[in-house]
């Protein structure tokens, strides 16, 4: 851990219960079992490298913190209290949002339009939901203000994302996990599609979001990004957590290892 992360997780963040802890979790699809018992623990202001080999249970593990699936057992806590995730929404209730690698975003909206595409935060709460209308204005406001708070470049805010970068586009995705997130981000691949340039404006969007004190979960195959961002690297293997080291240098060759396997 580096000299700053140290700091950072001395401070507020250490005493404070994990943003999230799963116990146990177990996932079945038909035969396959997907997780066999996994343990995961994220806290405030953590990057959190999620590692393993294509089909180790790295996908199915988010999106049952994610509410897409539900684990057949196991529990999750959310800063100490026992919660249960049963859908995306109450998932995004929870203050848990995830980015997945086809980011969903609608190539024919605004970032704007984007940032609020299906939330229920339009109009008076005492309106019946069909009635409350979307407020355009406040919308573009908060839009424009998290896209400078985390500092992603967007010529024109009413541009629509289609017509944006690859590197712009995941900032967006990123920036909007980050815009309603209370306790978790969760990325899927962030950097996958991305160009060296692009890479390095959604790392600095990571770290910034972690100095926020989001708790981050990164599922990455690039060894150099999660060398460089996460200050915890996991490793699973057919559906079991495999190992934990810290990403330094002289441990990279032992992450490696863990994930390609010497048994199979
Ligand atoms: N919806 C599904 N239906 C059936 N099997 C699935 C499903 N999702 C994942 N699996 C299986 O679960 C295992 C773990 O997959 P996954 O979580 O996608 O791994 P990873 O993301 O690490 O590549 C694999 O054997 C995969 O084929
Ligand atoms: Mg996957």
């Amino acid at each position: 851990m580096t000299a700053a992360a140290d700091v950072r997780m001395t401070q507020a963040h250490m005493n404070a219960p994990p943003a999230l802890t799963v116990r146990g979790a177990t996932k079945r699809f038909g035969a396959v079992v997907a997780l066999d018992g996994v343990d995961l623990t994220v806290r405030r202001g953590e990057v959190l490298a999620l590692l393993g080999d294509n089909g180790a249970g790295k996908s199915t593990l988010i999106k049952c913190v994610s509410g897409v699936h539900r684990f057949d057992s196991g529990s999750v806590e959310m800063n100490g209290v026992p919660v249960e995730v049963t859908s995306p929404a109450v998932a995004r209730t929870l203050g848990i949002e995830t980015v997945y690698q086809d980011l969903a975003l609608f190539d024919n909206l605004d970032p704007a339009a984007n940032f609020y595409a299906g939330r229920e935060t339009a109009g008076p709460r005492w309106l019946p939901r069909g009635l409350r209308v979307l407020r355009r204005g406040p919308m573009v406001e908060t839009t424009a203000d998290v896209l400078k708070r985390l500092q992603v470049g967007v010529a024109d805010a009413r541009t629509t994302v289609g017509l944006m970068s690859g590197g712009q586009r995941q900032a967006i995705a990123v920036a909007r996990a980050a815009a309603f997130a209370t306790n978790v981000v969760i990325l899927d691949e962030p950097t996958a599609a991305l160009g060296v340039r692009e890479s390095r404006r959604v790392l600095d969007l990571i770290l910034r979001l972690r100095d926020e004190g989001h708790a981050i979960v990164v599922i990455s195959h690039a060894m150099d990004h999660v060398m460089e961002i996460a200050d915890k690297a996991v490793v699973m293997r057919r559906g079991r957590m495999v190992g934990e080291e810290i990403p330094r240098p002289e441990n990279r060759q032992k992450i490696v290892s863990l994930i390609v396997g010497g048994d199979d």
